[in-house]
């Protein structure tokens, strides 16, 4: 790019349509916030400048924001006047500027970087005041229409809501996404009116203010799915679907096996390596990673979790936590936050851990809970083995050594330290720890009342 670049992205709008409070920009599409992938892709062009109008939830949009490029430049609107206002707004907090300004909305998160550079290219080279990217679309409902002369010259921009119906007829629409010249749109926001139906200042107005003064006004032609804009819940939904077969359509050039595509969903984050199957019913969110020869579900729930190599995993969900390479999960296992199981463990049904780790070949087969502990290499953990970890105020720690057996129904009550290689003797309440190679018994003796039943029932 030959000038410097100014990016402002508009995202202070109310979003009543989305029929919330949160604010639209921060709804998500397959995990990411839809001004994220706008950012994203805007980032990727390396703007001078960046400069995101925020206004409805302004604190939390930012926030998000700033998380992603510390560099940006905020620009409150404190009266949603509009989009001319946005923009307004924009130039006031990017300060006095040299070149070209990319205005795209939060809104329409498919934006690509090639479209956004031919746009920039074509107004820098051809020097006219604007540049529109816009498309043909079959159902042009809700988008401004650009109007265009005989002759094909852009003569303005016409909102849906204040078209004849000659104009809504009209179905090459504005993606909202322009690249203008720093100076003309400068002059032209200064002459904007909230003279149309929604009383608002609209950007699109320039079009017309650039047309009269003799400046001209150019288009790049897109497709329609590249500018979907988000407006509405059903939009929103719909982006969803078109994003998650999109991700899926990846995986599976990269050599992961999908059985059942309309029963998988992976979030844009999530990263898997080659050779791994996703059976149906597979959810895998957030930033996970995922390993090569895995077998995830069927009935899977995944979210920041990290995955060995060969990792079977099914009818089971796990959180912020990591598994190792070989180990079997599943079914009805419940992975909380800061599990960590070892390589060639197995973790079966109905049985939880939550900030616990498990060294290498530890197996927790059945009906487990195992809360802050830390168990070493080849455990063997009893079934409806519990750790009482939370005296009612405060967690406390359990340690099982390497080799350890832990009998079947055994209450360890932290905090507690189960040796290396010791036992717990089946249905023991263990209060106190148990040495390496001890056996702890914590129970009750047995005893046997003789013919117990007979006398009671007098048989
Ligand atoms: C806008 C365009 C329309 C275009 C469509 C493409 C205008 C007047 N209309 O309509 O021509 O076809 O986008 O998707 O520009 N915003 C602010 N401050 C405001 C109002 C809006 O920052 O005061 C932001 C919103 O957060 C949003 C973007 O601007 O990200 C567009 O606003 P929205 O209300 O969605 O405009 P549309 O009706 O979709
Ligand atoms: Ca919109």
């Amino acid at each position: 790019m030959k000038q410097k670049l100014l990016t402002v992205i508009l995202a202070a709008g109310e979003g009543k349509r989305m029929g919330n409070s949160i604010p639209k920009v921060l709804h998500s599409i397959c995990g990411k916030p839809m001004v994220h992938c706008v950012l994203e892709t805007v980032l990727s062009l390396a703007p001078d400048k960046i400069c995101v109008v925020v206004g409805k939830g302004a604190d939390k949009v930012a926030e998000s924001l700033k998380q992603a490029d510390s560099n940006i430049l905020f620009a409150t609107q404190e009266k949603l006047l509009g989009t001319g206002d946005a923009v307004k707004q924009a130039l006031r907090c990017a300060g006095p500027f040299q070149g070209s300004v990319l205005v795209v909305c939060g809104d329409t998160p498919f934006l690509t970087r090639k479209s956004l550079k031919t746009l920039v290219t074509s107004q820098q080279k051809n020097g006219c005041a604007s540049v529109l990217l816009t498309a043909n679309m079959q159902n042009p409902i809700g988008y401004g229409r650009v109007v265009l002369s005989q002759t094909g010259e852009v003569v303005r921009i016409v909102e849906d809501k204040d078209a004849t119906a000659e104009e809504k007829s009209i179905q090459l629409v504005n993606s909202g996404t322009y690249c203008f010249d720093y100076n003309a749109l400068y002059k032209a926001v200064s002459h904007l009116k909230p003279e149309n139906v929604q009383k608002e200042y609209y950007l699109t107005d320039v079009i017309e203010v650039f047309v009269k003064s003799g400046f001209s006004v150019k288009t790049v032609l897109s497709e329609e799915d590249e500018i979907f804009g988000i407006n509405s819940q059903e939009q929103l939904s719909q982006a969803n679907k078109i994003a998650r077969m999109a991700i899926l359509k990846s995986i599976l050039h990269k050599g992961v096996q999908i059985l059942d595509l309309e029963s998988t969903y992976v979030d844009a984050r999530v990263k898997i390596a080659p050779g791994t199957v996703l059976l149906p019913h597979t959810h895998i969110y957030g930033k996970s990673v995922i390993g090569p020869e895995c077998r995830i579900g069927p009935g899977a729930y995944l979210e920041n979790a990290l995955l060995g190599p060969a990792v079977h995993f099914f009818f089971s969900a796990a959180s912020n936590c990591k598994i190792g390479k070989g180990s079997c999960i599943g079914p009805f296992a419940h992975l909380r936050p800061n599990a960590k199981v070892g390589q060639f463990c197995k973790v079966g049904n109905f049985v939880e851990l939550k900030n616990t780790t498990l060294g290498d070949y530890t197996q927790v087969n059945h009906l487990t809970y195992l809360g802050d502990a830390r168990l070493g290499k080849n455990v063997n953990v009893g079934a409806g083995t519990i750790t009482c970890n939370y005296d009612g105020k405060r967690k406390h720690k359990t340690f099982i050594g390497d080799g350890a057996f832990v009998g079947s129904d055994s209450i360890l009550v932290a905090p507690v330290r189960v040796g290396k290689k010791a036992f717990t003797a089946a249905g023991s309440t263990i209060t106190k720890n148990v040495p390496p190679f001890a056996l702890g018994v914590g129970r009750g003796t047995q005893r046997n009342v003789k013919d117990w039943s007979r006398r009671k029932f007098n048989k």
